[in-house]
């Protein structure tokens, strides 16, 4: 008992040890890359849909709730240190971190009408959210990202 009260102890104190420690950059960068990766994901299923190349309709809920979690902070993907190393990320997204910012909450804000609108069932609508959802990525990539190859 007193044995698995002190592991318990150590369990929470390296947690919060490690909590204190700030993240390396290389790490972050890793991080916010693998957020963008599985939302990507998400957006490549819903497509499949809401194009009726597959019939997981019943699925589109949970895709949307998925990149409406991981899309609702992506300023804080970006902290001010994490702008080198291994990453896409313009100088703009510090330098103009305000438009940066709008963006953000830009899709933010697509994400939580989709949410919405895949819950009316009515195929146009979602058609057309999923469009804007997809534009607000693609206007922030433009602006901010490196051209991919
Ligand atoms: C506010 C701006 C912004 C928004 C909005 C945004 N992204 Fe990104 N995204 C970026 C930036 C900047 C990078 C480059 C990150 C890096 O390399 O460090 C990136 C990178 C990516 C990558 C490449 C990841 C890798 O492995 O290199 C994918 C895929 C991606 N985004 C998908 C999406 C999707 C899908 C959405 C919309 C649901 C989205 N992004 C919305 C800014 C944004």
């Amino acid at each position: 008992m007193k044995m698995q009260h002190s592991l318990f102890a150590l369990a929470v104190a390296t947690l919060v040890a490690g909590a204190a420690v700030a993240a390396e950059p290389e790490d972050i960068i890793k991080y916010r890359k693998n957020v963008m990766k599985a939302t990507a994901g998400h957006m490549g299923a819903t497509a499949a849909i809401v194009t009726g190349k597959v019939d997981y309709k019943g699925d589109l809920a949970d895709h949307a709730k998925a990149i409406q979690a991981l899309t609702k902070d992506t300023a804080a993907l970006f902290p001010k240190d994490s702008d080198f190393g291994d990453t896409e990320a313009l100088d703009a997204v510090w330098k103009k971190n305000a438009e940066f910012k709008k963006h953000a909450q830009q899709v933010k804000a697509k994400a939580d009408a989709f949410v919405k609108v895949v819950a009316t069932n009515d195929k146009a609508k979602i058609a057309n959210g999923f469009k804007e959802l997809n534009d607000s990525c693609k206007s922030c990539h433009k602006e901010f990202r490196k051209e991919q190859k």
